[in-house]
């Protein structure tokens, strides 16, 4: 097996949800080594200040690039890369940086009955960068948005009682949902804690109903972006949390390693 030099890509998110951008990312490039942060410690994020999940996120930026030398930054959370990323691209111009948002372009191409679920995060829907982005596609299609609050938070804790709940009142919030014309048959899950309970949402929502994540263009943008793709060897994937070892070893064996052993760091 052949050793692999390369610098490690750094991807970090509130708390587990980033684990469903990793998937992709793993898929696109099997061979590159990542370092996972998941900031549980101070997770959720959707519910808080844009304040707050600024200072976060620069100081995972900041602790990502010292301690462990990444060649890129993939924010794999959609209410940090609309309250943050600008900021992060201004303060280390040398580092490539990918961010996530919620897939409303591809959902548009996608929908034959002309209605768009979206379930995103308060903090995402309230953000510059959402409406921005809305009104780029208005008139295409009838978008209905729909925050929902506490959903991250009880798939963080891996709440299967409360992840069923909640998602079946926000799910049910979007109205009609199915391929008749007048309903919505196409959701963009726009939060990247959501896809990892995908197949809950696709069980309250319907069969005819397509979801929509956004991990895989993220991960061909990353795979543009890096300067050497490593297409040999076993990579090193490390683990770190601000918050319990145990939510995260859980979710990383559950959904990406068998076997990870997980560090905890306090910044
Ligand atoms: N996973 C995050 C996102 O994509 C946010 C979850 C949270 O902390 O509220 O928006």
């Amino acid at each position: 097996m052949s050793r692999v030099t390369t610098r490690p890509v750094g991807v970090f998110d509130s708390g587990i949800g980033g684990l469903s951008v990793l998937q992709a990312l793993r898929a696109e490039l099997p061979h590159q080594p990542f370092v996972y942060l998941a900031d549980s410690g101070h997770a959720p994020y959707g519910e808080r200040e844009p304040g707050h999940v600024i200072e976060r996120s620069q100081a995972i930026a900041r602790h990502l690039i010292e301690a462990h030398d990444i060649q890129a930054l993939v924010v794999a959370c959609n209410t940090a890369t609309a309250a943050a990323i600008s900021l992060l691209r201004e303060q280390h111009p040398e580092l490539p940086i990918v961010g996530v948002e919620p897939a409303l372009k591809p959902a548009v191409q996608l929908s034959r009955t002309r209605r768009v679920g979206v379930l995103a995060t308060r903090s995402t829907l309230q953000s510059t960068k959402f409406r921005v982005l809305l009104e780029s596609l208005q008139g295409q299609v009838d978008f209905m948005l729909q925050a929902c609050d506490g959903l991250a938070d009880a798939i963080e804790h891996q709440d299967s009682a409360r992840i069923e709940s909640l998602g079946r009142r926000y799910t049910q919030a979007l109205g009609a949902c199915g391929r008749e014309a007048g309903q919505i048959d196409t959701v963009v899950l726009g939060c990247t804690h959501y896809p990892l309970v995908a197949e809950n949402l696709q069980s309250l929502l319907g069969p005819g109903v397509e979801l929509m994540a956004s991990g895989a263009p993220v991960a061909r943008q990353t795979r543009r972006v890096l300067q050497q793709v490593v297409d040999t060897g076993q990579p090193t994937l490390r683990w770190l949390t601000t918050g319990p070892a145990d939510q995260l070893q859980i979710a990383v064996q559950r959904w990406l390693q068998p076997q990870a052993r997980v560090e905890t760091l306090k910044i």
